[in-house]
């Protein structure tokens, strides 16, 4: 029952900062999906009207996964690239050459509505049955009014976990545009009245790199988007030393994303900003590049996050075990630092840290319950130990 009132008791609930368990058995009354009391058993209030009670058996809790950057809606593979790529051609030498993000767009936008419904929708169970409660879903494969209006069309489509649209119209220049500003007036333009009118997103990105878009002109198309309210993401410093991090801090944008190429001044604006500094180290191993410098990041208090960047170029993966996996491994975040980057920090990636990410009064009851240790996640790359996964309260199957 959706709205219904329920009590889920006799649980381990894991402490806000994944260094273990409260010591005593735990309850949470949960209505209408949303946590409206969590302590202790013995302390449990009585409640009226009750839909259901649901023993939890001694399992541990903890909030749900969040996939806070990905590329899922798409059609056709890269597979062929990739083989290009590991025989020495560079992904930008593909991209100039007009592959990369510009043959996924002509998959993309030749491709039916209902046919990337589909290929989108087992891709978000396929989240799903990872635990994660809640994907953000970028636009970037359209590159054309119809085709972008498309793709965040078939992303609010999407059933199961909540999804956040975000608009990334510039992630190329498409052919049909001469020079980048061109593109970028087309899409503030002609794209955004449309994006505001038909209510597709309230996010827009931008990949800020070499032979892609530079800061200057993005300054101006991110300052037009801030205008009508929208809040800023920005692929950045993927590749190169391209700015797009400063420019993040500058403009208070949410996150800013990869952030591999970035120095120690940096590392300090971080530390002293609410930009989350997204790190995507499954599109690092897949680009064979450097891994972002998580320990200086965290070291200096920054926030950082954890998210797959699933798309069929630079990470053709969702796999959310192997991105934990490698930052333990290549980043030396701890396990802890890990649990924290793919929940409440990664809801602050996405503005959303009042809502999810934790378990607390007035937030989602979006949670894993499982008989599993926590030393067993991010442990065996594509392996999840077996858990159940709740969203606003109720068990999801599929
Ligand atoms: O996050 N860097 C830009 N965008 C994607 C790659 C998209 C693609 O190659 O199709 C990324 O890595
Ligand atoms: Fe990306």
């Amino acid at each position: 029952m959706a709205s219904g009132l329920k009590i889920f008791y006799n649980f381990q609930l894991v402490k806000p900062d994944f260094s273990g368990v409260l010591d005593q058995p735990q309850a949470m009354v949960v209505k209408a999906g949303r946590i409206q009391w969590i302590g202790p058993l013995s302390q449990q209030p009585s409640v009226k009207g009750l839909a259901a009670k649901v023993n939890l058996k001694n399992q541990k809790v903890f909030p749900s996964f969040i996939e806070c950057h990905t590329h899922t809606v798409f059609a056709g593979t890269r597979a062929d690239e990739f083989e290009q790529r590991n025989q020495g051609v560079s992904y930008l030498e593909i991209a100039a050459r007009g592959g990369g993000i510009l043959s996924t767009v002509k998959n993309t936008r030749t491709t039916s509505k209902k046919e990337l419904l589909k290929l989108a929708q087992e891709r978000i169970h396929h989240f799903m049955r990872q635990g994660v409660s809640t994907v953000e879903v970028k636009s970037g494969y359209g590159l054309d009014l119809e085709t972008e209006i498309k793709t965040l069309e078939v992303a609010k489509a999407l059933k199961g976990p909540r999804i956040v649209t975000t608009f990334l119209g510039a992630h190329a220049k498409p052919k049909e545009f001469e020079n980048y500003e061109e593109y970028l007036d087309f899409l503030l333009i002609n794209v955004l009245p449309v994006l505001k009118k038909k209510k597709l997103s309230r996010r827009v990105d931008i990949f800020i790199e070499k032979n892609f878009f530079e800061v200057e002109a993005a300054r101006k198309y991110l300052k037009k988007f801030q205008d009508e309210d929208f809040d800023v993401t920005i692929h950045a410093n993927q590749m190169s030393q391209s700015g797009g991090a400063s420019l993040a801090i500058e403009l208070q944008a949410r996150s800013a994303d990869h952030v591999i190429h970035i120095n120690d001044e940096d590392i300090h604006e971080f530390s002293r900003s609410k930009t989350v500094a997204v790190l995507l180290p499954a599109a690092d191993l897949y680009m064979q590049c450097e891994y972002p410098p998580a320990r200086k990041l965290i070291d200096a208090g920054a926030t950082v996050a954890l998210a797959t960047d699933f798309n069929p170029g630079s990470s053709p993966t969702q796999d959310v075990m192997l991105v934990g996996l490698l930052a333990r491994l290549e980043m030396k975040m701890s396990l802890s630092e890990v649990f924290l980057a793919y929940t409440i920090n990664a809801a602050k990636a996405l503005g959303l840290e009042n809502e999810e990410g934790s378990l607390e009064k007035g937030k989602w009851a979006n949670f894993i319950c499982t008989t599993a240790d926590m030393t067993d996640f991010f442990y065996s790359a594509g392996h999840v130990p077996a858990h159940t996964l709740f969203i606003r309260g109720n068990k999801v199957k599929i």
